[in-house]
């Protein structure tokens, strides 16, 4: 009796200790699945700006990328890949012409950021949590709303064109 006790307290340390090495790895070796982010890193809107770009076609916007305090250092020491807690923010607006600008230039020429337009986009640098995307952890946002997985699961795939420079497009605009 006292041995079938001894064995079972055994049983349930081992047990104990192969869930603490081995936590909920559900799915196969190395083929962990995607992980992505799902709340919307607070203060985005005042980090500094890496640049701006124009995207026509079905985008048709005019947007900025931003930095925390980690990626603009990055950015301005040139140092690759970026660091862990890196984030990226890309925020869009529709691209409109500027009525109220072309009658004080005298012509047609102005174009400015309209209304809120293609979401918000995040790219949150954590190399354990998000090795399975190349470290970085994808997010994008509707009105506040993370966007559907099928939506993220096509964010990665594109990004890797740009592995050699840590998968971030955006050059920093001096
Ligand atoms: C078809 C390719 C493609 C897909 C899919 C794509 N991106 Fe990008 N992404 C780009 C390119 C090119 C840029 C740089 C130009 C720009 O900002 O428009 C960019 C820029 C970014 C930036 C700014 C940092 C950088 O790399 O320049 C973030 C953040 C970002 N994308 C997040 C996402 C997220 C999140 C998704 C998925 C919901 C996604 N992207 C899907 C191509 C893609």
């Amino acid at each position: 009796m006292r041995r079938i006790a001894v064995l079972l307290v055994v049983v349930v340390m081992l047990a104990g200790v192969a869930a603490w090495i081995f936590p909920s790895s559900g799915h196969g070796a190395g083929e962990a699945a995607p992980v992505f982010v799902t709340k919307i890193p607070p203060g985005y809107r005042d980090w500094r700006l890496v640049s701006v770009a124009r995207e026509e076609g079905e985008l048709d916007d005019i947007r900025a990328i931003l930095g925390n305090d980690l990626a603009i250092r990055a950015y301005r020491e040139e140092k690759l890949p970026f660091p862990e807690g890196t984030i990226i923010a890309r925020i869009a607006w529709s691209y409109d012409a500027s009525e109220e600008n072309n009658k004080t230039f005298g012509r047609a020429q102005s174009f400015v950021a309209g209304h809120p337009k293609n979401g918000v986009q995040f790219m949150v640098k954590d190399s354990k949590k998000y090795a399975a995307t190349g470290g970085w952890g994808y997010a994008h946002f509707n009105d506040g709303k993370p966007a559907e997985t099928a939506v993220l699961t096509t964010c990665f795939p594109c990004h890797q064109a740009i592995k050699d420079r840590d998968y971030i497009f955006t050059r920093y605009a001096p």
